[in-house]
């Protein structure tokens, strides 16, 4: 059994040589991880994404697995909080996912990412003009607090219709969900996901009784071959969009400005010629790989991979990170290039339950890094990259705090 430190500064802060030991030590290896426990871990490029993609052995659904839960802090929630990740895309596999995946899809065609660029310039310079005086005057700045956080789930909230006087009161309920590593940590995000159910359940009947713009109302009347969504699955659907829509995208914006940072070079192609911006934000997803650890999945049966019997009802994970960094699959993997192509990474998952936002995520990071060099062209951090904390949160890379001036 292999037992990795995933929590450690160490890890956080350089995950590389981590990756490769897991790498070495199998493509398919058995190891313990917080908060899931024993797992089969999927370390390889080829061993990750063929198993995100084999929907029919590793399954969602604790029940085809033979399980009561999925792991995860929800699992030890009241029902009544437990709902709101209980009935999700997320959650479900095979026809059930189909249906759930293609009403989303149904109702982000009616609003296109392209056309959200306008709307995205103008949400990130809004944020920016709040902070220009302050940064003008020779202060100090969190990017992440005042920039990085917000506009995520500005984002989010318009592509749902939130009302917009609401987007401070979830912020701070939000905010609690990004740190659950423990049972304390479990214990202090139940007020916020009371909150948010609360909030949600609201909203929803609202949009029933009068639609709106916005996503959360175009789901809540959609009507696809007669079939409509329940309040439950309506509450999942919403909780989902809004967590899966705000914080990976957050940690998207920081950990691209440090990597950038990090690496001047490449930050200064990308200043010269702004259409590398999609290639430069996909290489970031592939090089720090936000999303390190894919969501556990459970075997609905026996099966050998590898050499390694796996058996039902065991979790499995697929390494992210690793399989990113994979020499076989790509040249220099170590190395940050934003002009790489083709980049293939796992970064958004693959498979059925391949991340439904990646292009707006993408389209968010690039407009941010945009707005914010255009107008600051001589921004700098106010610590070397090297000492910028990494946040000590299983499954994801992210930061304490981006603190920057202007040079
Ligand atoms: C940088 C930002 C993002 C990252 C790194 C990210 C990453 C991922 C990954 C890795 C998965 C697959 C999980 C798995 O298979 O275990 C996923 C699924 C998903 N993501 Fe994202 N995501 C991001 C942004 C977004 C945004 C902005 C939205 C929505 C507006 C979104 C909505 C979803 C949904 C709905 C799923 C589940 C799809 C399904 O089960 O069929 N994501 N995401």
């Amino acid at each position: 059994m292999y037992k990795f430190d995933l929590l450690s500064s160490e890890y956080k802060q350089t995950p590389f040589p981590t990756w490769q030991m897991m790498r070495e030590a199998g493509p398919v290896i058995r190891a313990k991880i917080p908060l899931v426990g024993k797992v089969w871990m999927f370390t390889s490029y080829e061993a990750a994404s063929n198993m995100l993609r084999d929907h029919e052995t590793f399954v969602r659904n604790p029940a085809k697995a033979g399980r009561k839960y999925v792991a995860g802090f929800l699992a030890v929630m009241p029902r009544r909080v437990r709902v709101l990740a209980n009935d999700n895309m997320m959650t479900h596999d095979g026809e059930k996912h189909r249906r759930l995946r293609s009403l989303v899809d149904q109702a982000f065609q009616l609003q296109s990412v392209e056309a959200m660029r306008e709307q995205l310039t103008a949400l990130s310079n809004g944020l920016l003009d709040k902070i220009e005086k302050r940064l003008r005057s020779g202060e100090t700045v969190d990017l992440l607090e005042e920039f990085a956080r917000p506009l995520p789930l500005y984002v989010i909230s318009e592509l749902l219709g939130l009302p917009k006087t609401d987007r401070e009161s979830f912020h701070g309920w939000g905010n609690r969900l990004s740190n659950v590593n423990s049972i304390t940590g479990i214990l202090r995000v139940f007020p916020g996901l009371w909150k948010i159910r609360n909030y949600l359940c609201k909203q929803i009947e609202n949009c029933r009784n009068e639609p709106r713009e916005g996503l959360l109302s175009t789901l809540v009347h959609l009507e696809q071959d007669g079939d409509r969504l329940n309040n439950d699955e309506l509450l999942a659907m919403a909780f989902l969009l809004l967590v899966a829509g705000h914080e990976t995208t957050v940690h998207l914006i920081t950990t691209s400005l440090v990597t950038l940072f990090q690496h001047q070079e490449q930050f200064e192609k990308l200043r010269a010629n702004w259409d590398l911006a999609n290639s430069a934000v996909e290489e970031v997803m592939r090089y720090v790989s936000p999303a390190e650890i894919a969501k556990p999945r459970m075997l609905s049966c026996d099966k050998i991979i590898h050499e390694q019997s796996l058996h039902r009802g065991e979790y499995a994970v697929a390494m992210l990170g690793a399989a990113n960094h994979d020499p076989a699959m790509f040249e220099n993997p170590d190395v940050f290039n934003i002009e790489r192509s083709p980049s293939p990474h796992l970064g958004f998952g693959t498979g059925i339950h391949v991340c439904q936002g990646m292009k707006l995520a993408n389209a968010e990071t690039g407009i941010a890094l945009k707005t914010l060099f255009d107008r600051f062209p001589n921004l700098q951090l106010k610590i070397p990259a090297d000492k910028i904390e990494w946040s000590r949160r299983i499954g994801f890379r992210s930061i304490t705090r981006l603190p920057v001036k202007l040079g």
